[in-house]
């Protein structure tokens, strides 16, 4: 059974793989991160260490049981005023069952209950099919805003968080 985890400094070597394992995968979606994001992975894996613990960011990889393998990563950033923007990202192998879509719904009872959030912001490529069912699915709902995501038109989403999952 998959298990979401708050990010830790120990999880530094598998979420590499993760991401070195799935990059082609990833670049089809979302823009490339670049090779400089995998020669300074370890500074910048410190540095969202510390945005973590200053509270302005909630970093989370689904696990997949003990074997220390990262199936994905959902992360809440730019947390204020009771609101946040979420990101996701699922291995390619682990897609097409739902997992997303199971593990964003886990993460609303996180953000009521720890994070003591009222309100999340998403945005998606309007070509991003997956993305954007997942979203719909979750409960987003369009906000009519259109974003430009790396040069590609993007749709805005928001989802209030229910006062009865609020802690
Ligand atoms: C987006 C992503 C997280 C979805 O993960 P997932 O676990 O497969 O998502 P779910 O299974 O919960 O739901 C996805 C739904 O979209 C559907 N879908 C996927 N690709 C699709 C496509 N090209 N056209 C139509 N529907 C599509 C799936 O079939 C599924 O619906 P179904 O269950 O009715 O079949 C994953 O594809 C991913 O990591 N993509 C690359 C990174 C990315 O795009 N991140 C989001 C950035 S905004």
């Amino acid at each position: 059974m998959p298990e979401l985890q708050r990010l830790r400094a120990d999880h530094a070597p598998d979420l590499l793989a993760f991401e070195r394992e799935n990059r082609v995968f990833f670049a089809a979606s979302v823009p490339d991160r670049g090779d400089d994001y995998f020669t300074d992975f370890a500074t910048r894996h410190e540095a969202l260490l510390i945005e973590q613990a200053a509270g302005t960011c909630h970093f989370h990889l689904l696990m997949a049981g003990d074997s220390g393998e990262v199936l994905g990563r959902f992360n809440l950033v730019d947390v204020a005023d009771g609101t946040a923007d979420l990101g996701f990202r699922l291995a390619e192998k682990a897609t097409g069952r739902g997992l997303a879509t199971s593990t964003v719904h886990h993460l609303f009872t996180l953000c009521t209950t720890a994070y003591a959030l009222t309100a999340l912001r998403a945005s998606a490529a309007v070509t991003n099919t997956a993305s954007r069912a997942v979203l719909t699915r979750t409960g987003f709902v369009p906000t009519g805003e259109e974003v430009q995501l790396s040069g590609k038109r993007g749709l805005a989403y928001v989802r209030e968080l229910p006062a009865e999952q609020r802690p």
